[in-house]
C-alpha cells in the first residue's frame, strides 16, 4: 500500500529528495561522530557500597556522591565577607528568593537577573518585576501574620501568587500548605482538616466556600486572588449567616491598601530563626486518597541542591533560560525544579492551564520555554499522537536516521535537512519552536495508572520535542527526585520496552530489601526500594515499589 502510493506521487522532486537521502544516509552511517558523553560514564552510572547487609542490596549512590562524604544537604550559603573556604549553611527557601533578587537593580536589565511571567492565553503575557514580587511577599506575609494566620493553605493554579505566598510563608514564619488543585469538595475539606489550615488563599469559582465554611469551622481567613476582569466585584461581601466568622479579603486589596513604598525590604536575614515546614499532599494514583507529607526546609533545600548539580555544568539553568512548570506546583518535583530555576536566575513563566490539561502545546503557548517539567500522562499522549502521524516512507526514514544518531552515536540529531524534513508532524511547543532544550518528567512511585515511559518512547520524544529528556522517580516522602536519568543518556537497550530511572540523585541513596517473594541474592538485587538522605522526610522511607539494579547501576522497576 505504502509503496504504491509512493510510486503514484513520484515526480522529479521525489527523485531529488531520495537521492539526497541516500547520500545522507550513507554519510551518516559511514562518518564517525563523537558521542556527547564518554560511554563508560553511562555504563556505570552509580556505585554500590563495598559491603551489603543480609537481605539487602549494597547501598547505591550517584557518582557525584562518594560513600565517604555526606549527601548533598543544602545550598551552602555563605554570608557576605565569609572566607571562600568556609563551610556555608544549608539555607532555606528564603535564601532562594534572596539569591534571585541579589544583583537585580532598578532600571536597565542587569545580566543574571531572571524575570517572572504570567501567561494569559496565546497573546497576553504579563511580566512581573522581581521587586513587585518582593512587595507581594512582604505585604501578604505581614497581612496574614497580623490576622493571626499560622497555617496557610494555597489552593491556586500555577501562578505568581502561588510562589509569592510560598516565599511569604517562609519569611513570616507561617506553615505553607500546598493543596493539589482541581480536587473534589470532599477532598479539599479533608485536606484542610488533616493540615489544620486557618487561612486559605484561592481564586473565586473553584473553591467551594460555602461548604468549606459549613464543614470546617477552623477556617478564619480567606484571601481571594481575583483576576483583572472581576476586580470590581466586592469580595468582602460574605453571604449572611455563612461566613460570619471568616475574614475575607482580596490579594489586590492587600497590595493596594498600602503605599507603593511599603514592603520593599525583606525581613533582615536572621539565620538563627528556622523557617517553617512546608506541607504537601501526595495524591495516590487511584485518586481517592491524599496523603499528607510535611517537608522540612532542609528536605527542600537538599533536593534543590541535588538538582542544581544534576546536569553538566555548561547545561545548567541560566539567565538565558525560560523555565515553565507544565505540571502542578503542588508536586514536589515540579516545585523543586521551579525553585532551582529561580535560584539560578532563569526566567520563570506561569500558565494556569499547565497541569490541568495533558496538552503540551496548550501548556507552552504564549511563550517559548527552554526548559519544562511535565507529566508522564502528557508525554505519553504527545508520543502517541505524533507517532501516529509518522506513516509515510520518508518520514519513517527520517525518524530512523534520527533514532540512529541518538542511540548509536549518542548525539542529539542536528537540525539538518533530514531532521527538519516534515517537522510539521511534530508538536508545536512554544511560540518559537526549536527553543525547548530540556524536558523533566517524573514517574510517581505508586503510580498504578501513570504510564511508564519506555526507553524507546523517550528516544522518540527526544526527536519529537528536539529536547533532552530527564526521567525521574518521585515518591511521597521524598522532596524532588529519588533518582533520575542522566542528561546525555539516550541509550535504548534490547527491544526498548524497558525503562529505568537512572542512578540516585546526590541528595539520596538507595538500597533494595527483601520483600514478599523477592529475595536479595548475590546474583540478583531485586526488592523493595528503600531511600535515605536529607531530602527524605524522617531521613529514610520504604517505597511501595519493587525495583532492580541493572548492570549499569540504574534503577529499573519490575
Ligand atoms: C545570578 O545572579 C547573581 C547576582 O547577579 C550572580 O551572582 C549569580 O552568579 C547568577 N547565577 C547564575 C547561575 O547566573
Ligand atoms: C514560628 O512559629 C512557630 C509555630 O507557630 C512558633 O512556635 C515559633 O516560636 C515561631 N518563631 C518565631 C521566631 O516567631
Ligand atoms: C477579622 O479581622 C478583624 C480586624 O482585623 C479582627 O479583629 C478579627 O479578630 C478577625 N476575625 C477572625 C475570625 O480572625
Ligand atoms: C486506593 O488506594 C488506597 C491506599 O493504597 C486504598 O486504601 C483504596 O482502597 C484504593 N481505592 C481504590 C478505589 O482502589
Ligand atoms: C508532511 O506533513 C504534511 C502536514 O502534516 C502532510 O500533508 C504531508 O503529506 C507530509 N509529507 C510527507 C511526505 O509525509
Ligand atoms: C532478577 O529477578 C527479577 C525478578 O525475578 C527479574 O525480573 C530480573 O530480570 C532478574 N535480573 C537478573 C539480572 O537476573
Amino acid at each position: 500500500m505504502r509503496l504504491s502510493s509512493l510510486v503514484g506521487q513520484w515526480n522529479v522532486y521525489s527523485t531529488g529528495i531520495v537521492t539526497l537521502l541516500v547520500l545522507l544516509v550513507t554519510y551518516s552511517i559511514t562518518s564517525r561522530v563523537e558521542p556527547e558523553i564518554h560511554p563508560m560514564l553511562l555504563a556505570r552510572q552509580g556505585h554500590g557500597s563495598p559491603v551489603r547487609q543480609e537481605g539487602e542490596s549494597p547501598i547505591y549512590r550517584s557518582n557525584a556522591a562518594p560513600h565517604s562524604m555526606p549527601l548533598n544537604s543544602g545550598l551552602s550559603v555563605k554570608e557576605p565577607g565569609a572566607s571562600k573556604w568556609s563551610q556555608g549553611r544549608d539555607g532555606d527557601l528564603r535564601d532562594v528568593w534572596r539569591k534571585a533578587i541579589s544583583g537585580s537593580s532598578e532600571g536597565d536589565g542587569v545580566k543574571g537577573k531572571g524575570r517572572i511571567l504570567t501567561v494569559l492565553g496565546r497573546e497576553k503575557v504579563i511580566e512581573h518585576k522581581l521587586e513587585d514580587v518582593t512587595r507581594q511577599i512582604n505585604l501578604v506575609g505581614q497581612y496574614i501574620s497580623s490576622q493571626g494566620g499560622k497555617k496557610v493553605a494555597i489552593y491556586l493554579p500555577n501562578s505568581v501568587e502561588y510562589i509569592a505566598t510560598l516565599f511569604a510563608c517562609s519569611f513570616y514564619n507561617i506553615t505553607a500548605i500546598l493543596l493539589p488543585y482541581d480536587r473534589s469538595d470532599a477532598s479539599i475539606i479533608s485536606m484542610l482538616q488533616q493540615s489544620g489550615a486557618d487561612t486559605v488563599i484561592t481564586c473565586p469559582g473553584t473553591f467551594p466556600f460555602d461548604s468549606v465554611v459549613k464543614s470546617y469551622p477552623a477556617l478564619r481567613q480567606l484571601i481571594w486572588v481575583v483576576d483583572e476582569g472581576s476586580k470590581h466585584l466586592d469580595w468582602n461581601e460574605v453571604p449572611k449567616g455563612m461566613g460570619g466568622k471568616v475574614n475575607v479579603s482580596t490579594w489586590q486589596d492587600i497590595l493596594n491598601d498600602q503605599p507603593q513604598t511599603a514592603g520593599t525590604e525583606l525581613p533582615s536575614a536572621d539565620t538563627q530563626v528556622a523557617a517553617p515546614d512546608v506541607v504537601m499532599f501526595w495524591v495516590s494514583k487511584n485518586d481517592s486518597v491524599e496523603e499528607m507529607v510535611r517537608f522540612t526546609q532542609g528536605n527542600l533545600v537538599s533536593a534543590i541542591s541535588a538538582q542544581l548539580v544534576a546536569i553538566p555544568t555548561k547545561e545548567r539553568f541560566s539567565p538565558a533560560d525560560l523555565f515553565l512548570p507544565a505540571a502542578p506546583l503542588s508536586s514536589s518535583y515540579t516545585l523543586v525544579l521551579t525553585l532551582v530555576a529561580i535560584y539560578n536566575n532563569a526566567s520563570v513563566a506561569f500558565n494556569s492551564v499547565a497541569g490541568a490539561s495533558p496538552d503540551l502545546t496548550l501548556a507552552t503557548q504564549g511563550v517559548s520555554p527552554t526548559i519544562i517539567v511535565t507529566t508522564p500522562e502528557t508525554l505519553s499522549k504527545t508520543h502517541a499522537e505524533t507517532k501516529g502521524m509518522i506513516t509515510s516512507a520518508l518520514s519513517s526514514l527520517s525518524h530512523w536516521i534520527q533514532t540512529r544518531s541518538l542511540v548509536q552515536n549518542g548525539v542529539m540529531p542536528v537540525a539538518s535537512f533530514l531532521a527538519s524534513y516534515n517537522d510539521s508532524l511534530y508538536p508545536r511547543l512554544g511560540t518559537e519552536p526549536g527553543k525547548l532544550r530540556l524536558v523533566y518528567v517524573a514517574h510517581p512511585a505508586d503510580g498504578n495508572n501513570s504510564p511508564l515511559l519506555s526507553e524507546l518512547t523517550l528516544s522518540d520524544l527526544r526527536i519529537f520535542t528536539r529536547a533532552r529528556i530527564i526521567y525521574a522517580l518521585s515518591a511521597a516522602p521524598c522532596a524532588g527526585a529519588v533518582a533520575q536519568t542522566q542528561f546525555h543518556d539516550y541509550r535504548v537497550s534490547g527491544n526498548g520496552k524497558g525503562s529505568h530511572f537512572g542512578p540516585p540523585v546526590s541528595s539520596t541513596e538507595i538500597l533494595l530489601r527483601d520483600t514478599g517473594s523477592y529475595k536479595i541474592t548475590d546474583e540478583n538485587y531485586t526488592g523493595a526500594v528503600v531511600v535515605r538522605g536529607p531530602a527524605i522526610v524522617g531521613g529514610e522511607a520504604t517505597l511501595g515499589l519493587v525495583a532492580t539494579i541493572r548492570d549499569d547501576n540504574t534503577i529499573s522497576v519490575i
